[in-house]
């Protein structure tokens, strides 16, 4: 297999007593666009931090297109683009004045600068505002300055701390338009701990909590996975109950509620192709109970997320509908 374009194993950084990455391991592929999600204080910043070499490990490593992110730090900052959480401001300069600058610094070849520097201000849409002072702009445009600063030599890595924090709805359709066009010709590991984000434009997603990775899989697999029929049926609550566990086709019954007499349940079959729902409705109908509603439930990556997250967090929670990686 190639060289994987972002290469991380065992990871851990603490702040004195505060362990905000714990072992981390994951790869992106070249060419591929992975979410990184949490929520805030997951540890996200922390770890792109040490990903694009501004902060040192406590201990494990990254590679990045190959290249140590500590002992050749030179070499992976060649390679990558990287928006910070928070945008670097100067501003005293203009925005065009701004890009030009950082590509003088990032060494993009003198005779093709303009033309690059006028392509990336086309792509995240800041034209309009090339000649103002990167003070007087607003949050959503100076996340967009960063953006075409990360693309401005041509990195084959982009690391996207939350993009489209700070930008309204229009923005950040459009900063994901943007960043879905720039996956393929390069790898992207994104930040968000917006989930619509994720299912939006990324082919994987990586989800961490209290530094530490929960799960770790593509969208379409999450989408693959067995469905959920929930089921509320109006009968004897244990009764209905015990013949549902009898039923040989189903895996799993898990009563979820009452109210009066009827129950809803949550109903996984043996065969996640088959669609058991005619016939469980023929069955319980052929007992002289009601069905009120039988629905098939795909995974989503909302329950996926809830049930990785809060698990912990909540003893009662059920096991989740999908088995996260460890
Ligand atoms: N410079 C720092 N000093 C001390 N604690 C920090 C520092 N930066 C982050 N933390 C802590 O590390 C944890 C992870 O933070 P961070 O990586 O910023 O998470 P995220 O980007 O997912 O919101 C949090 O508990 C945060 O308070
Ligand atoms: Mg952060």
């Amino acid at each position: 297999m190639a060289t994987p374009a972002i290469d991380v194993q065992n990871l851990t950084k603490s702040y004195g007593p505060v362990l905000a990455v714990n072992d981390i391991s994951f790869q992106v592929q070249p060419g591929e666009l992975v979410g990184f999600l949490g929520r805030n204080g997951a540890g996200k910043s922390t770890s792109m931090r040490i990903l694009t070499t501004w902060q040192p490990a406590s201990s494990g490593y990254a590679r990045l297109a190959g290249y140590d992110v500590m002992y050749e730090s030179m070499e992976v900052r060649k390679r990558i683009g990287y928006l910070p959480e928070n945008v670097p401001v100067y501003p005293e300069m203009r925005v065009r004045e701004y890009l030009t600058y950082r590509a003088q610094l990032k060494g993009v070849d003198r005779h093709g600068r303009g033309a690059r520097i006028a392509y990336c201000l086309e792509r995240c849409r800041i034209k309009e505002v090339q000649n103002r002072l990167l003070a007087t702009l607003s949050k959503g445009y100076r996340q967009r300055v960063g953006l075409a600063d990360a693309m401005l030599a041509k990195p084959p890595i982009l690391i996207l701390d939350e993009p489209t924090s700070g930008l309204d709805p229009v923005q950040i359709t459009e900063t994901l338009n943007t960043i879905k066009e720039l996956g393929g010709d390069h790898t992207v590991l994104l930040s968000t701990h917006i989930l619509s984000e994720v299912e939006k434009v990324c082919d994987r997603v990586v989800i961490i909590d209290k530094g530490r990775i929960k799960f770790d899989d593509t969208l379409k697999s999450i989408s693959d996975r067995e469905p959920t029929v929930v089921a509320e049926v109006r009968g004897p609550g244990e009764a209905v109950t015990r013949f549902l566990q009898d039923q040989p086709e189903l895996l799993s019954v898990a009563a979820k509620g009452t109210d009066g007499d009827l129950t809803t349940f949550e109903i996984k079959a043996r065969d996640p192709r088959k669609d058991v729902r005619e016939e469980l409705a023929k069955r319980l109908v052929g007992r002289g109970w009601g069905v009120r509603r039988l629905e098939s439930r795909r995974v989503s990556l909302d329950d996926l997320f809830s049930a990785v997250v809060f698990r912990e967090a909540d003893p009662a929670a059920t096991e989740p509908a999908a088995t996260p990686a460890a």
